[in-house]
């Protein structure tokens, strides 16, 4: 079995009335890149400040590298490089000196630190702002000083909590560039809304709703997982009196393959497209076939389509 960098251990973590987190376990292996996708309020944040040693669990253990984080905070802190959501920087600071604070702080010995300053500097682009103010810095600037100070240390394992969030397009390109870099050394868990950002980096997806594990799997696994099957048909031109949009619906749904039907907007020419969301691990289009020309209707296209992993997030976070 492969090392853990990571392991969530029936976690818990309650504010008041509120379950922020609700018996999650998961653990990931030295050198994963994972994406941690959930809704506002899922509880990302929570467990994420959990794994950092930010908050106490009220329950279960949050375990780094092999260490419980409340056995030895410090200890488990040395090994994480954390971007915290709306990462608090002290504005008033030269970036400059805010990274060599960092530096400190992370016992990195002086006669190393120039050097260190300047590799990470140069990886998040910022050699060019280290004189400024943190205070004066644009969004996206401040974002890859948040980035700089999480891996000036060197921490085999980077907690990122949105790291793009609130960044232009191009921004978010520039960072999710960096993190793919960061990701063929480091472990990563990387907390985020934007599900591209996942396609695109992420060995692994962890879903949260409502504080609870609700998937865990290859961003390609989850796409094609069960419902997440769908096959587009469009028919030609129908003589309205004998066979309407409801009646088509009806047909389709007629087979024990199908879950919904749902038409999609006409184009004025005449024709009705439909898709169909079809369950269990075959091809529902033989079954499609056969009902469609049994009802004698004039199918013109029929293909199966892909699912994208938003939608895929949207039914397992909010059901049907
Ligand atoms: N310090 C706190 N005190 C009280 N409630 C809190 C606290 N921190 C989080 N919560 C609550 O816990 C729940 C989970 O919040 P959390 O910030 O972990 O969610 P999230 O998944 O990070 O959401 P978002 O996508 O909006 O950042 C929410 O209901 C939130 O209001
Ligand atoms: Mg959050």
């Amino acid at each position: 079995m492969p090392k853990l960098m990571v392991e969530a251990r029936d976690l818990y973590k309650s504010f008041g009335e509120t379950q922020a987190v609700d018996g999650v376990s998961f653990s990931v292996p030295i050198g994963q890149v994972v994406g941690f996708l959930g809704p506002n309020g899922a509880g990302k944040t929570s467990t994420l400040r959990m794994f950092a040693g930010y908050l106490e669990p009220t329950k279960g253990q949050a375990i780094i590298d092999g260490v419980a984080v409340s056995d030895d905070p410090l200890l488990a802190r040395e090994k994480i490089g954390y971007l915290p959501e709306n990462c608090p920087l002290y504005d008033d600071m030269m970036v400059v000196d805010f990274l060599r604070f960092v530096a400190e702080v992370r016992m990195i010995p002086p006669s190393q630190q120039d050097a260190r300053l300047r590799l990470v500097c140069d990886r998040c682009g910022i050699l060019s702002v280290l004189g400024k103010d943190i205070g004066q810095l644009s969004k996206g600037y401040r974002q890859r000083v948040g980035l700089a100070q999480a891996i000036v240390g060197d921490p085999d394992l980077l907690l990122l909590d949105e790291p793009t969030s609130g960044l232009d397009p191009n921004q978010i390109l520039e960072i999710r560039a960096l993190i793919k870099e960061l990701g063929k050394e480091k472990t990563i868990i990387l907390s985020t809304h934007i599900l591209p950002e996942v396609q695109a980096s992420c060995d692994r997806v962890i879903i949260i709703s409502d504080g609870k594990l609700v998937a865990d799997d290859t961003p390609d696994a989850l796409m094609t997982k069960g419902t997440a099957s769908r096959v587009s048909m469009l028919f030609g031109p129908m003589d309205s009196a004998t066979v309407d949009v409801h009646r088509i619906r009806e047909i389709l749904a007629d087979i024990p393959e199908t879950r919904s039907v749902s038409s999609r907007p006409g184009e004025g020419d005449g024709t009705l497209g439909f898709s169909v969301d079809v369950g269990g691990d075959g091809d529902a289009r033989s079954a499609l076939f056969q009902t469609v020309v049994q009802h004698g209707l004039p199918l013109l296209e029929m293909h199966r389509e892909q699912v994208s992993l938003e939608e895929t997030f949207r039914k397992l976070t909010q059901g049907d």
